[in-house]
């Protein structure tokens, strides 16, 4: 028996998406009977976005969350007596507390070990991932379950057509597995504190009400600025951290916000198009999900294979980013 692995691997992989799919059209047709005008060439041409899935009423983030874990678990092959650890990274959790990660732990029968949620935006998976990973090294956990799922429906203004057209609902979940040999071979984190302001939904619950705007805010094109920019350095430094080139990266998995950023940072890092993931076009902007999402999509399409070398990259309100760099190994 492996006694004292030190690295992860990423074993599985699952994603789901709540069955509902609102195209651009339906949505231009349903923000008109309130005199809002949008369309899908706009929406096309500015994201990128064609379509995005929403979660009925009453459907909460740990619904989402506990279908894509089953199915990460199901393709790890393992059962969930055999996972030490639970993450969750969300910004539409459930409840204030319990964490939505106690929610999905009890809900799939976990018994034991640490559950608790990662809250960095559309960072969250990235932060979550290299939290799992920091565990396995320090031998604290065997068998991680690490989900990036969200309702980001919930805090949209419905009125509000620069912000309400960019997201969707979903989860992605990842079972990481301690090993000997690495699986992550770097990762990174960041924020800036000082950046709150250009994408936040700055409101809470006290006094048994809601206090502050409940509904997220952005400043699109500040926004636009600080991902590219910090997307590129962040992508060079972990990969100068694991000792590779750039251009031995198979498959770049940005944070799915825009076709338009991917694009433009595709080609800052000289990446030819057919190693950018792009699912943007079809789930929209799913926050902490996007990029268990899409990395769920290439594995089960057959595009990532074992032995690729994945960039998985997150960038969000906070304002916050990082990289994992992974060898798959499953
Ligand atoms: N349909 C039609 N017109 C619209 C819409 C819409 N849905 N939304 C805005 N417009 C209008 C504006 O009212 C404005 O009209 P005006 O010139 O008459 O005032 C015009 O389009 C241009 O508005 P801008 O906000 O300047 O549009 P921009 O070209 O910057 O595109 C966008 C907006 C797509 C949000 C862009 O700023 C962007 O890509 N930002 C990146 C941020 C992003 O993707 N955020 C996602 C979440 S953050 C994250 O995940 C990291």
């Amino acid at each position: 028996m492996n006694r004292n692995p030190q690295y992860s691997v990423i074993a599985g992989s699952g994603s789901y998406l709540p069955p509902r799919v609102v195209s651009n059209d339906d949505l231009a047709a349903e923000l008109a009977t309130r005199d809002i005008q949008t369309s899908d060439a706009w929406i096309v041409e500015r994201t990128g976005i064609r379509q995005r899935h929403i979660a009925d009423r009453g459907v909460t983030t740990s619904d989402l969350a506990v279908e894509a874990a089953r199915r990460a678990l199901d393709d790890a092959g393992l059962q969930p007596q055999d996972i030490d650890l639970v993450i969750v990274a969300t910004s539409t959790p459930d409840f204030v507390f319990p964490s939505t990660a106690c929610l999905v732990q009890a809900r799939l029968g976990i018994k034991g070990g640490a559950a608790f949620d990662v809250q960095a935006v559309c960072s969250g998976f990235v932060y979550a991932l290299t939290t799992a990973d920091s565990f396995m090294r320090a031998g604290r956990s065997r068998h991680a379950l690490v989900i990036g799922a969200e309702v980001f429906s919930r805090i949209l203004d419905w009125n509000d057509r620069g912000t309400c057209v960019l997201f969707g609902d979903g989860a992605g979940a990842v079972v990481l597995s301690a090993a000997e040999q690495p699986g992550i071979l770097a990762a990174q984190l960041h924020a800036d504190g000082s950046q709150t302001k250009i994408l936040c939904a700055a409101g809470n619950v006290a006094y048994g009400e809601v206090v502050g705007d409940p509904f997220l805010r952005m400043d699109g094109q500040a926004v636009f600025k600080q991902a590219v920019t910090v997307l590129e350095r962040s992508a060079r430094a972990v990969c100068e951290e694991a000792g590779v080139t750039l251009d031995a990266v198979d498959l770049l998995i940005p944070h799915q916000a825009n076709v338009r950023i991917l694009n433009f940072l595709a080609r800052k890092l000289d990446l030819p198009a057919d190693k950018l993931v792009v699912t943007v076009d079809r789930h929209a902007n799913t926050s902490a999900a996007s990029v268990p999402l899409a990395l769920d999509a290439v594995r089960r399409e057959g595009r990532a294979k074992a032995g690729q070398l994945v960039l998985m990259q997150g960038v969000g309100g906070g304002f916050t980013w990082g990289s994992v760099l992974a060898r798959l190994t499953a």
